[in-house]
């Protein structure tokens, strides 16, 4: 059966990293606050000068080292964000330029938190459907962009970065016939709008806007969503939770993830966690913990790993995939 299996993965994290303690003296709040809620200790913030589709260039550049390939090789660009540079063009035609691809096609996925599940799942369906052998995904996200800085309950939670990987055709031929996505599970829904979401937009307000959450309903709704779609993801592959070697989490929560695992029955060595590191990525958090889970040797061939998230709209999913 023809299936996506990952090639390689790359990461981009910018050079600024700011500590929890360098927001004590411009807010009422303090290390040990986002600590003990969150799980964050620090996140990378862009240059002023860096935009989305710089980051997600470098991403790119490294999944395509790690993959071994070129940028001609590849036939398609996806790139999940909701930060773009520009309104258009898209971020993935920058990045094709940017990684100096000529040929095949390359857009945007926008699903906020969930963008690069999305994104998967798409690229997925058309590696199956013989659109592309080759695709490279990227999140790439400078959420710091859109922080309201004087709002203490958002903006100590987010983190920019990007991470890319490269998904290729494998006919199942060889050793590599049950490798790959196995199952996608997407869900969204348009009611709950006003938990989050961006108080600007081009054909509102005219501004970029700033991000507004209800923090604790959105929680809540991550708790019991996230669980309920691996788990469906996981039936739809044939496996048990028990299966699962790798969870690969959105990184908004240590508490989030820690009660998904524990829904999962999953013990916390089998979580892949980057949180404390880079804060909340939004749709460059999955690709970033996978690479850096790679980068460290951490997945073993034939491993299988979930990966899940939420974020505005509601929109959520995950992806199965045998490593
Ligand atoms: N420092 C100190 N106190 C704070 C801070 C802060 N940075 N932020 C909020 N507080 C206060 C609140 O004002 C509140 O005070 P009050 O009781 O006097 O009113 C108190 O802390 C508790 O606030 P809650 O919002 O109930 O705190 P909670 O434990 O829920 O933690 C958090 C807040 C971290 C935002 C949590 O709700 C969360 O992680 N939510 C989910 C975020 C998420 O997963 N988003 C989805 C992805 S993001 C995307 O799609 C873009």
């Amino acid at each position: 059966m023809r299936r996506a299996i990952v090639r390689g993965t790359g990461h981009y994290l910018p050079e600024r990293v700011v500590e929890n303690t360098w927001f004590e003296d411009k807010l009422d709040t303090s290390d040990e606050w986002i600590r003990t809620r969150t799980g964050i200790e620090r996140r990378h913030f862009a240059a002023d000068d860096q935009r989305t589709s710089d980051l997600g260039i470098h991403a790119a550049q490294a999944a395509l080292a790690n993959a071994g390939i070129t940028a001609d090789q590849i036939d398609a660009v996806i790139v999940a964000t909701s930060t773009p540079d520009l309104t258009f063009p898209s971020v993935a035609t920058m990045v094709q330029a940017g990684i100096g691809m000529r040929s095949g096609f390359a857009y945007d996925v926008q699903a906020v938190c969930a963008g690069f599940i999305y994104a998967l799942a798409n690229a997925d369906a058309m590696i199956r459907a013989g659109l592309a052998d080759r695709i490279l995904l990227i999140g790439a996200e400078t959420f710091s962009r859109i922080m309201d800085w004087t709002d203490r309950s958002t903006c100590v939670l987010f983190g920019d970065g990007a991470g890319a990987v490269v998904l290729e055709a494998a006919d199942g031929a060889g050793d590599s016939s049950d490798r790959g996505i196995l199952a996608t599970d997407l869900n969204s829904d348009g009611q709950y709008r006003d938990l989050l979401y961006v108080d600007g937009g081009v054909a509102s307000t005219g501004t970029a806007g700033h991000l507004r959450m209800q923090g604790n309903l959105v929680f809540r709704h991550a708790v019991e969503k996230l669980a309920d779609t691996a788990h469906r993801a996981l039936d739809k592959a044939g496996l048990a939770p028990q299966e699962v070697d790798w969870l690969v989490p959105h990184q908004a929560n240590l508490r989030i993830i820690e009660a998904t695992a524990r829904r999962m029955q999953l013990p916390m060595e089998k979580v892949v966690l980057t949180v404390a590191d880079h804060g909340n990525t939004s749709a460059a958090s999955i690709p970033l913990a996978m690479s850096v889970a790679n980068s460290e040797g951490r997945f073993q061939s034939g491993d299988i790993l979930v990966a899940e998230a939420i974020g505005g709209g509601l929109a959520w999913g995950s992806v199965v995939l045998r490593w």
